[in-house]
């Protein structure tokens, strides 16, 4: 095991689709229209009809949210590098989106910011959505020639890369679920898209390795520790396979190469048939130099023999929620749903060759009616503070836990959401007409903590015990 850092680093995350807005990069850099611009518009399962178009027009204000990320004292950023950008339709580098790179990322790095990319963070393009999106193995292609571009022409200017963004959400929000692009209901679906998502990232892990010598690599999943509502048996079982569907299903595959057994049993025909050497191609976790959990909540969860998976989420009266009716404690009045999960996943993969965990996003939706003074978001520097704390218990108990962002920078485009205002989870507030940045409360609580540990990080460390 690497000896984990000092401190704590604490960031900032974003995602390229979410701020970018589309209408720019479609008519500056004749970038490929997203999937979920598609999706937005025409499927009527989004909020008003919103799209990405807008944004939060990064794509002319990349300097001055260069600035604000130095000025709040941040130097540790995760964002992502669109496909739908960097690639053509017919697979050649889009060199004026990489010239656009290159200037955001020089600037963030003239501060002495650290840069991130996550190479994937849901900017499928519309015509791969057309070829059946990930469902079609050739998108695994598709996806690694993504990467061999970014590898040429942008790695000189990032310092670490994660592959995947919760591909939990990519396979079984869109295929299963459908409550996300492409917006498909059918289990086996979503299983082919898990698999090829699994491949996709095991082959870039290992296209990385061999290009690049120096950058840290690392991938992201989103984990959700499940509770059993009582202690009846049937209910465990239930808290099992919503472990299982939740998180094992993408950890298990990158750490072990085979998928949880229990739900493969559960699954039964629905399961689709892989090759044996697939597996082997999935199993990257030993290595990456990070794995990052994006934690958001927990689940509280019930037997239930009707649904696909077995078990229903519940939810309990009163319970404290944030403006989206997230829970923000699980089960209520129980805050370390986070300490519980990093040391779950941490203890199930370590002997597995799981070396380092990042935080990669925590943070909370406030918005709307119970929020007439937008800046004012004590509620939000509340949960970070809990949520920071539960990081640093987890680290003092054994956990190589080194990073931490909090998602997220500025209010912005939450997909099925659109631009609702109770989904906004930024420390800077956007007027939606002149796109105006204003630093909210947390903003300024977040630059005083960072600022505070510099200070502390400064002195030498047997003097500060
Ligand atoms: C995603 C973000 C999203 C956030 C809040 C995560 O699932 O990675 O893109 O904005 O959750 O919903």
């Amino acid at each position: 095991m690497n000896s984990p850092a000092a401190f704590l680093r604490i960031g900032v995350g974003d995602s390229d689709l979410q701020v970018i807005g589309e209408e720019h990069t479609r008519a500056g850099e004749n970038s490929c229209l997203t999937m979920w611009n598609h999706y937005a518009r025409h499927s009527g399962l989004c909020f008003n009809d919103e799209t990405p178009d807008r944004g939060i027009d990064r794509y002319n204000r990349w300097k001055e949210d260069a600035e604000l990320l130095a000025f709040l004292s941040l130097r540790l950023y995760r964002t992502s590098i669109s496909m739908a950008r960097v690639l053509t339709e017919d697979g050649k580098p889009n060199l004026s989106a990489i010239k656009w790179y290159r200037k955001y990322f020089s600037q963030l790095r003239s501060h002495g910011i650290t840069v991130c990319a996550t190479l994937y963070h849901w900017e499928l393009p519309y015509y791969a959505f057309k070829m059946g999106g990930w469902k079609n193995r050739a998108v695994v292609d598709l996806f690694l020639r993504h990467v061999a571009v970014v590898i040429e022409h942008l790695a000189d200017l990032v310092d670490e890369f994660f592959v995947l963004n919760e591909p939990w959400c990519s396979a079984h929000n869109s295929y299963h679920a459908g409550v996300h692009a492409p917006g498909e209901r059918d289990l086996r679906s979503a299983l082919v898209a898990a698999h090829h998502l699994l491949l996709a990232q095991g082959r870039a892990v290992r296209l990385l390795r061999k290009s690049l010598r120096e950058h840290r690599i690392g991938t992201v999943v989103n984990v959700e520790p499940a509770y059993a509502a009582s202690n009846s048996r049937q209910d465990q079982v239930a808290a099992r396979f919503a472990d299982e569907y939740m998180n094992q299903w993408f950890l298990e595959p990158l750490f072990e190469g085979r998928y949880p057994e229990r739900l493969q049993r559960l699954f039964g025909d629905k399961m689709p048939p892989f090759y044996a050497e697939d597996l082997e191609e999935i199993r990257v976790g030993g290595e990456l130099d990070m794995l990052g959990l994006n934690y958001y909540l927990g689940k509280t969860v019930r037997f239930n023999e009707y649904s696909d998976v077995n078990f229903t989420t519940i939810r309990k009266l009163g319970e404290q929620t944030s403006s989206l009716g997230w829970p923000i404690y699980t089960p209520p009045i129980y805050p370390p749903g986070l300490q519980d999960v990093l040391h779950q996943v941490y203890t199930r993969y370590s002997s597995s060759g799981l070396r380092e965990l990042y935080v990669t996003e925590n943070g909370i939706a406030l918005g709307g009616p119970d929020f007439p003074d937008e800046l004012d978001d004590q509620p939000r520097i509340e949960f970070l503070r809990q949520h920071i704390r539960q990081a640093e218990r987890a680290r003092q108990e054994g956990v190589p836990l080194t990073g931490f962002f909090v998602w997220t920078l500025i209010d912005n485009y939450e997909w099925a959401e659109g631009y609702r205002p109770q989904s906004r989870f930024g420390m800077i507030a956007v007027d939606r007409v002149s796109l105006e940045r204003r630093p909210k409360k947390s903003a300024f609580w977040l630059k005083e903590l960072l600022e505070k540990r510099r200070r502390l990080q400064q002195i030498p460390a047997d003097i500060r015990l």
